[in-house]
């Protein structure tokens, strides 16, 4: 793997930023994360797009021109010398003494890039996940990728720690997306998806799947669902860069399907053919 601090490339342990960073003491920054496969970008474009308006969202200034980022990006990529592997780019609002208003400093752009363990996500991907409900404790403005990400780490804890795979965020009722995912179900040849207003982040990967699924002649409807729809759906699945599509085998105590996943034949193919997208 390498790191870029801002400055140069560096071994991932030996990078640091300064301790004031506001990313630090305020998670005041924005991130993406991308997929590498066999030494190529996934949808690098669509992610710097998203980046683009994360800063916009949070009037953050990025601290060089698109074309210097994608240049950069590239260098990353390959002093990485990965083939299966995943960039994390961060911006923060740069370092200066503790205090709320925005600083006097320019942002500052970091980055990793590191192999992905693909053996994880491939069995989950075959096996299914169960999953927990929970309440949306999050912001409103859940479309940007901020670095606020503790409702879904103490989330995602919780779930682990009941002995299931992720939390799902239920929203006045209505569920939203995973910790990490956005989520879908099936029912009657009809994919069901919570519409990309500000409740969820608009993924890279949702947008895909949508459009693979208009061709495979599945409606789309991006209409919010029930916990009680989740759990009665034909199939349901999560979506997201490094998972990917994962089937979800449980909600709560409701099996789906009766837990056989190897029965969800349009998540199957769906999967299918968002394999044949980068290989
Ligand atoms: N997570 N929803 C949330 C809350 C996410 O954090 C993510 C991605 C997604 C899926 O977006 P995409 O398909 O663009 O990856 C949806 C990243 C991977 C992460 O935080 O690690």
């Amino acid at each position: 793997g390498i790191a870029f601090d801002g400055e140069r490339f560096l071994p991932i342990e030996k990078a640091m930023v300064p301790l004031e960073d506001r990313a630090h003491q305020f998670g005041d920054g924005i991130y993406e994360v991308i997929r590498i496969y066999q030494g190529t970008f996934f949808k690098l474009e669509e992610h710097m797009k998203r980046l683009e308006r994360s800063a916009q969202a949070v009037a953050l200034t990025l601290p060089y021109e698109m074309s210097k980022i994608m240049e950069l990006i590239e260098k990353a990529r390959l002093a990485s010398e990965c083939k299966e592997a995943a960039l994390y780019i961060q911006v923060s609002r740069g370092a200066a003494r503790r205090d709320h208003p925005f600083p006097d400093a320019p942002a500052r752009l970091t980055m990793t890039v590191r192999p992905v363990f693909t053996e994880k996500t491939t069995a989950l991907r075959r096996l299914g996940q169960r999953v927990m409900t929970t309440e949306d404790i999050r912001w409103s403005w859940c479309y940007i990728k901020s670095l606020n990400l503790l409702p879904n780490v103490l989330m995602k804890q919780r779930a682990l720690d009941a002995g299931f795979n992720d939390a799902i965020f239920v929203r006045d009722g209505l569920v939203t997306e995973g910790t990490s995912s956005n989520i879908a179900i099936l029912r009657d040849r009809t994919l069901y998806t919570h519409p990309a207003n500000q409740a969820i982040l608009h993924g890279v990967t949702r947008h895909v799947v949508l459009e693979l699924a208009r061709e495979i002649g599945i409606s789309v409807v991006e209409k919010a669902f029930t916990v009680k729809e989740l759990k009665e759906a034909d199939e349901a699945f999560t979506m997201s860069t490094i998972a990917e599509i994962v089937p979800i085998r449980q909600v709560d105590e409701a099996l789906i399907k009766n837990g056989n996943v190897d029965e969800f034949e349009l998540t199957h193919l769906l999967q299918e053919r968002f394999a044949a997208q980068h290989s």
